[in-house]
């Protein structure tokens, strides 16, 4: 499919007022997206696992406005007005209106909660940005009945990338690949798609518990992060490792190989922190608690046979995860040597989970 193919023709029905509620996962990257090209294409692929507990959920309710040369909305988090959301979805309209042309025809009413605490740190904008994007697929679908449930759901994630990258990498599926790659089929630089081959049963309930370090801003938001890739010396190395990454993924998810599996995901968090740490200019996002974190986990897999690793995102939480069978002494060993290293003891449960739903 190509851009073109998600603008649609003109509706023939009109509607007047409704709403939607959609609760949409955030989800965590195993091989990294970081850097971008124009429209929000990414420079390789990625693959992310589906998180369960970690949500927002959206409630958009729309009715028709007088005139159509704007965007009208407005933003709620927990029932609070949220101005400083609106750049953001500006922009997030600007880019989408050519493929949903009715959001000049509406005022909007948009009322957002996380079941994650606001300021922890884990980024909303995967969630918030794919459960905005299913609301609006709703309203689309209030004008055109016949689309079908997988262009839905392509498009929303078509849409949600446009908000925020990895967005759409939040839909559907518990792991999902986002980035055209060769032996990925179906795989596509303009959405997400369902992992399409065998997973073996080790990474059946996978879990991850988010050890909040520092819950404090983001002191580099991702765009910078992502634009510093132009030009940054390693970039064109670290495109091919990325591909080269996900090709070998394939046998290990496979066969449940979770030595491999560890070493590849580490490497990729790492590798993610040390493009940022060669930019230029080149920032660090970790903090000193995230290597203590780091070396606990290295130290804790040397003298037991656990299968425990660590992965990270644009910050400087930690993601520790591991096998559903080690769920009881993985916990045992994060209350008793972990969270000792977590802003105010804060730590998080979650699991891969399956995608959004509509309520
Ligand atoms: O979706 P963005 O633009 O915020 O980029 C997020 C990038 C990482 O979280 C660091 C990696 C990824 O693939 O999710």
């Amino acid at each position: 499919m190509i851009e073109r193919d998600f603008i649609p023709k003109s509706y023939s029905k009109t509607i007047k007022r409704g709403s939607f509620t959609w609760s949409s996962p955030s989800n965590i990257a195993l091989v990294k997206y970081w850097g971008k090209k124009e429209h929000q294409i990414p420079e390789n692929p990625s693959i992310s696992f589906t998180l369960n507990n970690c949500k927002t959920v959206t409630k958009l309710s729309f009715s028709k406005k007088e005139t159509n040369d704007d965007f009208s909305f407005d933003v709620f988090l927990d029932d609070e007005k949220k101005d400083d959301f609106k750049p953001k979805i500006e922009t997030f309209f600007k880019r989408i209106v050519i493929y949903l042309p009715f959001l000049k025809d509406f005022n909007f009413r948009i009322e957002t909660s996380n079941t994650f605490p606001h300021s922890s740190g884990i980024a909303s904008s995967a969630s918030g940005m794919s459960a905005l994007a299913l609301c609006l697929m709703s309203i689309e679908r209030e004008f055109n009945q016949s689309i079908s449930d997988e262009f839905f759901i392509k498009k929303a994630s078509f849409l949600a990338r446009l908000g925020s990258g990895s967005a759409c990498r939040s839909l559907e599926g518990d792991l999902v690949v986002w980035g055209k790659h060769e032996e990925i089929e179906g795989s596509s630089d303009l959405f997400g798609v369902k992992y399409p081959y065998e997973v073996h049963g080790n990474f059946k309930n996978y879990q991850d518990t988010i050890l909040l370090v520092d819950k404090g801003e983001k002191q580099v938001s991702s765009t910078v992060g992502h634009n510093l890739m132009h030009g940054h010396p390693f970039a064109q190395e670290r495109f091919k490792q990325a591909n080269q990454n996900l090709s070998n993924l394939i046998s290990i998810l496979k066969e449940g190989d979770l030595d491999t599996f560890i070493a590849l995901v580490e490497s990729e968090a790492l590798t993610l922190h040390a493009m940022m740490m060669s930019s230029m200019p080149y920032f660090i996002l970790m903090k000193p608690n995230t290597l203590e974190i780091i070396n606990k986990i290295w130290k804790f897999r040397q003298n037991t046979d656990s299968k425990v690793c660590f992965t990270l995102d644009a910050g400087a939480n930690v993601h520790v995860l591991y096998p559903e069978n080690e769920a009881e002494t993985v916990l045992k060993f994060i209350k008793n040597e972990l969270v000792a290293y977590c802003q105010n003891g804060h730590y998080i449960c979650d699991k891969i989970g399956f995608g959004a739903k509509q309520l």
